[in-house]
């Protein structure tokens, strides 16, 4: 059975379109422009450099022709400048906004900056795109959203107390999409991720992720640290699904003003993740032999989280292709090679 990416795959094959990818030079915004590209959109590029990279850019032009990246142009500027955000939503068709600054540590650390960027410069794109008349805004929200909520699996309308600066910030992102709709008709919609992995995921910095942490610990041999016991979980998502929500919900009627949970509906322990990644580095020749060190539970974490999937499913026909294992496997050649 053809499924409903595959049909829209070829859809954006036989038209190109203009979008604009926030966050170009990020893990999620450099996968988004690289299957963007692949099949033979058109893209413009927002990044500031923040916590993105020159070389996903770079990564990104040797897997595509040189038409493709020809589709492709670049505008470094921050999104906390409302004329740059003006600049960029020109002529665009549709908006995949990523750029942000991620990591709830950080914005523990300074939650000022992170509520410039994440909630001022939100506002500042979504102005932009209404006065543009772009016809889709899709927006990164964040599992954080769910805050202290108990219940799993978690449903989007349910919602608990942010744990965090970050966590408010992206949920203001979803009451500014919310209030534009109602105010000037104009539908943004939101893509609750849940702790998304994959190729170009930076490895690097206090802030990083746990997935990319681990793997460069394991690479090079260092020790792999465990926040609390391990028995903390998510519901960790390839960034392949990730991609397929974004290009599903930019073209589809029906997720106009919604926020969407996007994950695959697993829940993955801690310490289950840990063995997953040392198995797959293994079979790499990658062998890593030490224990985990645990140590104490981290500010500011949700303890649980796990989504249910089935709103996206029904109404933009998202179907998660890649569980966590798979994913695990499909990335680690990456990081081999990187770290
Ligand atoms: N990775 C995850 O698991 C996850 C989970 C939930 C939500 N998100 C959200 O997804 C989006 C992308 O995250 P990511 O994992 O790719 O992170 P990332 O840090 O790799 O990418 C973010 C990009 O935004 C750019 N950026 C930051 N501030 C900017 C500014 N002021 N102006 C212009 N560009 C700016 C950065 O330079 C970077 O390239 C973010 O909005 C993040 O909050 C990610």
């Amino acid at each position: 059975m053809t499924t409903q990416f595959e049909q829209l795959k070829q859809q954006l094959l036989d038209t190109q379109h203009t979008w604009l990818v926030t966050g170009v030079a990020g893990f999620i915004g450099s996968n988004l422009l690289e299957a963007l590209l692949k099949l033979n959109q058109r893209v413009i590029g927002l990044d500031n450099f923040a916590t993105g990279h020159q070389r996903n850019l770079d990564e990104v032009q040797t897997l595509v022709n040189t038409q493709q990246w020809q589709n492709f142009s670049f505008i470094e500027g921050d999104i906390r400048d409302p004329d740059v955000c003006q600049l960029a939503c020109k002529d665009v068709k549709y908006v995949l906004h990523q750029a942000a600054l991620g990591s709830v540590p950080r914005s523990l650390n300074d939650p000022a900056t992170t509520n410039d960027v994440n909630i001022s410069g939100f506002l500042n794109m979504l102005i932009a795109a209404k006065e543009n008349a772009v016809t889709q805004f899709v927006y990164a929200a964040s599992s954080s959203t769910y805050g202290d909520h108990p219940a799993l699996p978690k449903v989007e309308e349910n919602i608990g107390n942010p744990l965090s600066p970050y966590a408010v910030t992206k949920y203001v992102n979803e009451l500014y999409a919310d209030v534009f709709s109602r105010s000037y008709g104009f539908h943004a919609t939101g893509l609750r991720y849940f702790n998304v992995f994959g190729r170009r995921q930076d490895p690097d910095g206090a802030y990083a992720a746990v997935i990319p942490k681990w793997t460069a610990a394991m690479a090079k041999q260092q020790e792999v640290f465990i926040n609390g016991d391990g028995e903390t979980s998510r519901d960790f998502c390839y960034i392949e699904n990730v991609v397929q929500a974004n290009l599903l919900a930019a073209t589809s009627d029906l997720g106009k003003s919604q926020v969407f949970n996007v994950a695959v509906g697993d829940r993955t322990t801690l310490n289950e993740l840990y063995y997953a990644i040392r198995n797959s580095l293994s079979e790499q020749g990658v062998t890593y032999e030490k224990d985990p060190v645990y140590r104490d539970f981290r500010a500011g974490d949700v303890r649980h989280s796990q989504a249910d999937v089935s709103k996206a499913k029904e109404l933009l026909g998202y179907m998660p292709q890649y569980r966590i294992v798979e994913g695990i496997s499909l990335t680690m050649p990456w990081y081999v090679e990187h770290v």
